[in-house]
């Protein structure tokens, strides 16, 4: 186990790079079982979630080379594939959920343990079930296992999300792109990992409009081709720089950054006194002086994403003023208000809004991560807190960032992992 020790008292600095979307790279992994022979990924970030869904695709019978110093995954997918995902991956990476699509649409069947518990909320399989049935699967679930089988295939039909959820959307796209007939998709998620599959599929010989629409319609066809694709970059990481410049009172260009995938995030960045502007190479955020708070909830693409919702949270603890940040997609994805309350900071929270008041600087102490983007919020959160603060639980940052402290340390931050003690429970 190993822990973030953070020296306050820094302004972030100078340029960072964004790779491949870890939620991106992690579904066109789970896509590549649709296509017999090798495909190839690109620009797929050094995270621990791919090696786990790479070891997960191993199992189900393919050869997976993932080399993380160049972000290549290549994936051989044999004629015959295994239509099995043991609890024992499916509890480490609950992202590999999206292989019940694609397990479907080429064995018939598919055994996908249901993910456990999660740190930020409950997240439902209802619409990813009812998707799937409306292709034709039978779909229970048995000892802990979701069971789907489709014996004589999948066939088109009308799907309509009750909430443009992106994990449903997903596995109902990768499973009628190998349907007979028509699908229609309304209400589907509009994200631009969305868009990213869609174009992966189509590539590999799939016929699908609307992607990145709340309509999509897809043609199935009877086989698919393997394909190289690069994934889009990481919207989530680029708002993570983009929020640690501004609250930090820093200057940094976010290289490789997609200004239009990021939906509300900069513009609010920007009403609140930072500045942004757009390069050749992505966007620079310039934040000097204290900013202002700002009210913000959490919606689908393209509102504020809830990945980056604790980052507004560590924003608004030492802006100017008070906000109010309301979650509207997790309802447990409040976890870093503890914290930061522990850092010091004036917050009230009331269901699935938190209140807070501006204070100029925070307090370092001990703080735990529980999440991916908590754990990187807290971190920042150091950053703007006089003395040391450590952050414990690293490993959760790890799953979504490759090399978080490195990189903040390329912008000057004084950001080391030390060894965390044993916990007493
Ligand atoms: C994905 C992202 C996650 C991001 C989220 C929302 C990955 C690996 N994860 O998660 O980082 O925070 O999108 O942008 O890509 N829901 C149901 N029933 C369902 C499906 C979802 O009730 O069948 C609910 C969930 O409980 C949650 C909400 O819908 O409250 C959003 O979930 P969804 O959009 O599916 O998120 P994920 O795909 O799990």
């Amino acid at each position: 186990m190993e822990r973030f020790r953070v020296v306050g008292g820094t302004s972030l600095r100078g340029e960072v790079s964004v790779v491949g979307a870890k939620n991106s790279a992690l579904k066109l992994m789970a896509g590549a079982l649709l296509a017999v022979g090798r495909t190839r990924l690109t620009n797929v970030p050094a995270i621990l979630d791919v090696t786990i869904m790479a070891e997960l695709l191993r199992r189900l019978g393919c050869v997976v080379d993932y080399d993380a110093t160049s972000g290549v995954v290549e994936i051989d997918v044999p004629d015959r594939i295994g239509h099995r995902a043991d609890y024992e991956l499916v509890r480490a990476l609950r992202a590999s959920i999206c292989v019940l699509g694609p397990l479907v649409a080429r064995c018939g069947e598919a055994h996908v343990a249901i993910p456990g518990g999660d740190a930020i909320g409950s997240r439902g399989l209802d619409l990813h079930i009812s998707g799937l049935e409306t292709l034709g699967a039978s779909v229970h679930v048995t000892h802990g296992y979701l069971i789907a089988a489709a014996p004589n295939g999948l066939h088109g039909g009308e799907i309509r999300l009750d909430f443009p959820s992106v994990g449903a959307t997903e596995n109902v796209l990768m499973a009628a792109v190998l349907a007979k007939g028509v699908t229609r998709v309304t209400n589907a998620a509009r994200e631009p990992e969305i868009v990213d599959i869609a174009q992966f599929l189509a590539k590999m010989g799939a016929t699908i409009e609307g992607a990145g629409s709340s309509v999509i319609e897809v043609q199935g066809v009877s086989a698919l081709t393997p394909v190289s694709h690069q994934v889009v970059p990481d919207r989530i990481a680029a708002g993570t720089w983009a929020f640690a410049a501004a609250t930090t009172e820093g200057d940094v260009e976010v290289v490789g950054g997609v200004a239009g995938h990021m939906g509300a995030a900069l513009d609010l960045l920007t009403e609140a006194g930072s500045d942004v502007v757009l390069t050749e190479r992505g966007f620079r955020v310039t934040g000097t002086g204290r900013r202002a708070a700002f009210d913000v909830a959490t919606l689908p693409y393209p509102g504020f994403p809830t990945d980056l919702q604790p980052f507004a949270l560590t924003y608004n603890a030492v802006a100017q003023g008070s906000a109010m940040v309301t979650e509207n997609l997790f309802e447990a994805r409040f976890r870093t208000v503890q914290e930061l309350a522990r850092l010091g900071a004036d917050t009230r929270m009331d269901g699935h809004h938190v209140m807070l008041h501006g204070v100029r600087r925070l307090s370092g102490a001990p703080v735990e991560a529980s999440d991916i983007r908590s754990g990187a919020a807290l971190v920042i959160a150091g950053l703007v807190a006089d003395g040391i603060t450590t952050v414990s639980k690293a490993h959760h940052v790890d799953r979504g960032y490759a090399g978080f402290d490195e990189a903040l340390r390329g912008l000057g931050a004084d950001v080391t992992r030390e060894p965390d003690e044993a916990p007493y429970i």
